[in-house]
């Protein structure tokens, strides 16, 4: 069996590694222009000659949990495009957007600041029940998160595509249920799969019905955005404030006035890293089964988007 690794932005040498651990039948390399056919390809970003020179792949395994990058490819048609399902992400998406929602709600970088300055202060506690969080995406970083958020008494929404039941979440699904969710929501988190549907979906209309004085944690894609929008109605008061992971165009150019901006605060694409290890578990176990002729989770529906 023969696996191709082609990863932009990733050191190939301990994939490499792992992969002659985990699958020590196979033959497993870096991918090179005019290389003779795989069975199945390890991918991040990769380029359409990519896919154009390995018509014959079984499946193609993405080593993250979004696959925006590959929907803008020409994909062989009879491979299963395969996803990364948690590998170690959700709980640390869970640790980002409660370290960000707490921050915000217990006013903390304003004691830093005050602090900083000498000074003892004090800040009216603000009532959790007045700070309902909605959720985004109820997939499995979203609900990991929601029950995270759950578990320190804030109100949680969430918002799908499908319904769902989860206990402890005030669940809202599809578009006749997004008005209500948004107007009922403070602290919004974005965690949807960045689809035709969802591009935008932060803009000046919808992040006005927020309850006012609300809040952005964007952790999802860049795109799902609209940046003047945010900044406008966070100038005007309508948001107190944003924490944003992702960026149109990463790294965030060096102009771009999120750096800047007192009430945003950034940080690069790091809420939840792919982790090698239980990446390289997951996909190897994944190919095995499908070795086996047995069906495996995670493949995305490629009509869908996710
Ligand atoms: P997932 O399991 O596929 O969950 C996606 C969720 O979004 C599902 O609940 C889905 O609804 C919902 N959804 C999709 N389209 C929708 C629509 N049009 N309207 C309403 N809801 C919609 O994905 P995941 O593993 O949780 O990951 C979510 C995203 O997080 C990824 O796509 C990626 O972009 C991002 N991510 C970011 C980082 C980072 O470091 N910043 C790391 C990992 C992932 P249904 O349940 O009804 O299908
Ligand atoms: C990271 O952004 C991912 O999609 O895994």
């Amino acid at each position: 069996m023969r696996i191709a690794f082609c990863c932009s932005h990733t050191k190939a040498a301990p994939w490499l590694d792992g992969f002659h651990r985990a699958l020590p039948h196979a033959s497993i390399a870096e991918w090179m222009p005019g290389d003779s056919q795989a069975d199945y390809a390890v991918v991040w970003s990769p380029p359409q000659q990519f896919m154009d020179e390995q018509p014959g792949l079984k499946a193609i395994f993405n080593i993250g949990a979004g696959v925006d990058a590959l929907m803008k490819l020409r994909l062989p048609p009879q491979a299963r495009l395969v996803r990364i399902e948690d590998g170690g992400m959700a709980v640390q998406m869970a640790e980002y957007v409660c370290h960000a929602l707490i921050r915000h709600f217990r006013e903390l970088d304003c004691y830093e600041d005050d602090v900083r300055h000498g000074a003892w202060s004090y800040r009216k506690p603000r009532r959790r029940d007045e700070c309902p969080v909605g959720i985004m995406g109820l997939g499995v970083l979203g609900e990991r998160v929601a029950q995270a958020v759950n578990h320190f008494d804030f109100p949680v929404l969430g918002w799908s595509r499908t319904p769902k039941e989860l206990p402890g979440v005030r669940c809202f699904a599809g578009e006749a249920q997004f008005d209500a969710f948004l107007r009922a929501t403070r602290v919004l988190v974005c965690l949807l799969p960045l689809t035709p549907e969802t591009r935008e979906i932060m803009n000046a209309a919808n992040l006005s019905r927020l309850l006012p004085g609300g809040y952005v944690i964007n952790v999802a894609r860049g795109a799902h955005l609209v940046d003047e929008d945010l900044i406008a109605l966070l100038d005007s008061g309508h948001l107190a404030g944003a924490t944003l992971d992702v960026f149109r165009t990463e790294p965030l150019p060096e102009k771009h006035p999120f750096w800047t901006h007192p009430k945003i605060t950034v940080t690069p694409h790091t809420s939840a890293r792919t982790l090698r290890d239980e990446t390289i578990a997951q996909i190897a176990g994944k190919i095995r089964t499908l070795e086996a002729g047995e069906p495996v989770e995670g493949v995305v529906d490629l009509q869908r988007g996710y």
